[in-house]
C-alpha cells in the first residue's frame, strides 16, 4: 500500500451525496464552494432515468462558462452549498471505487476549495478552506444538456424515473437537504424547479380527479338510464 492510499480524502457533494452519504466517512461538514453554478443540466441514464429515457440531475458549471450562456434563471448565488465528507485513509480506495460505479455517468473529477459553514466551523477545528474532490459533468460530456426551458425541464423531471427512483424525489430531496445546511444555503434554481414540479403534480392529480368524477357521473347516468329502460320494459 502506498502512503497516498492511507491519507484521508475530502469529498464535496452538491447533489444526492448531500443526503445519501458515501460509505465509510467519519465527518460530514456543511459548507460551500465558489466559482461554480449548480444546474439541472446533466442527463441521467443510470440513476434517475434510463438510456432510452434519461432523467435530469445536477452538475456544476464553471461560472466563467455559465456567464457566456443564456439561462432563464439568470441569477446564481456566488456560493454553491453542499456537504463535504472526510473519508478515512484506509477506506479511500473503496469509496472511490463505489463512487465511480455509482456516479461516474459523464462526470469528471476536479479538486476545489471548500468553505466550512460558519456555525459548524465555530465548534470544530478544521482547516480553512479544505481541498475537496468533486465530480463535475463538464460541458463536453455527452450527458451535458446546457440551458433548459424551466417548465419543460420540470415536466421532464416529473415524468422520469430510473433504477434509483423517481426523478422528482431526487429534486425534492435535494431541495429539502439544501435548506437544512445552513444560513443562506437554499438554491433558487432547485427551489423554483421543485415548486414547478409540485404544481404540475397537483394539476395532474386534479385532472385525474375530474376524470374520475366524470366517469362516476357517467356511470350514474348509465345506471339511471338503465333503470328507466327497465321500468319501460316492466310497464
Ligand atoms: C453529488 O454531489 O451528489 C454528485 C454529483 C455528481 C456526481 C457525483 C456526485
Amino acid at each position: 500500500m502506498t502512503s497516498e492510499a492511507t491519507e484521508d480524502m475530502w469529498l464535496f457533494g452538491y447533489g444526492s451525496l448531500i443526503w445519501k452519504p458515501p460509505p465509510h466517512f467519519d465527518l460530514r461538514v456543511p459548507g460551500y464552494v465558489e466559482g461554480y453554478v449548480r444546474r439541472f443540466w446533466q442527463a441521467s441514464e443510470d440513476h434517475r432515468g434510463t438510456p432510452e429515457a434519461p432523467g435530469r440531475v445536477v452538475t456544476l458549471i464553471d461560472r466563467s462558462h455559465w456567464n457566456t450562456l443564456t439561462d432563464q434563471h439568470s441569477d446564481a448565488p456566488l456560493q454553491t452549498w453542499g456537504a463535504a465528507y472526510r473519508i478515512p485513509g484506509p477506506h479511500v480506495a473503496e469509496v472511490r471505487e463505489y463512487l465511480d460505479i455509482r456516479e461516474i455517468n459523464g462526470y469528471s473529477i476536479q479538486y476545489t476549495p471548500f468553505h466550512v459553514a460558519k456555525e459548524f466551523a465555530a465548534s470544530h477545528n478544521l482547516p480553512a478552506p479544505i481541498d475537496c474532490l468533486v465530480y463535475v459533468g463538464l460541458p463536453d460530456n455527452p450527458q451535458f444538456m446546457g440551458p433548459q426551458d424551466l417548465e419543460t425541464l420540470a415536466e421532464h423531471i416529473v415524468k422520469s424515473r430510473g433504477p434509483s427512483g423517481e426523478n422528482k424525489d431526487y429534486l425534492y430531496g435535494l431541495d429539502q437537504a439544501l435548506m437544512e445546511l445552513g444560513e443562506g444555503s437554499e438554491d433558487e434554481h432547485v427551489h423554483d424547479l421543485a415548486r414547478r414540479c409540485r404544481e404540475i403534480e397537483s394539476r395532474s392529480s386534479k385532472d385525474a380527479g375530474k376524470a374520475a368524477d366524470s366517469s362516476v357521473i357517467g356511470s350514474e347516468l348509465k345506471r339511471v338510464g338503465s333503470t328507466a329502460e327497465q321500468e319501460e320494459i316492466e310497464k
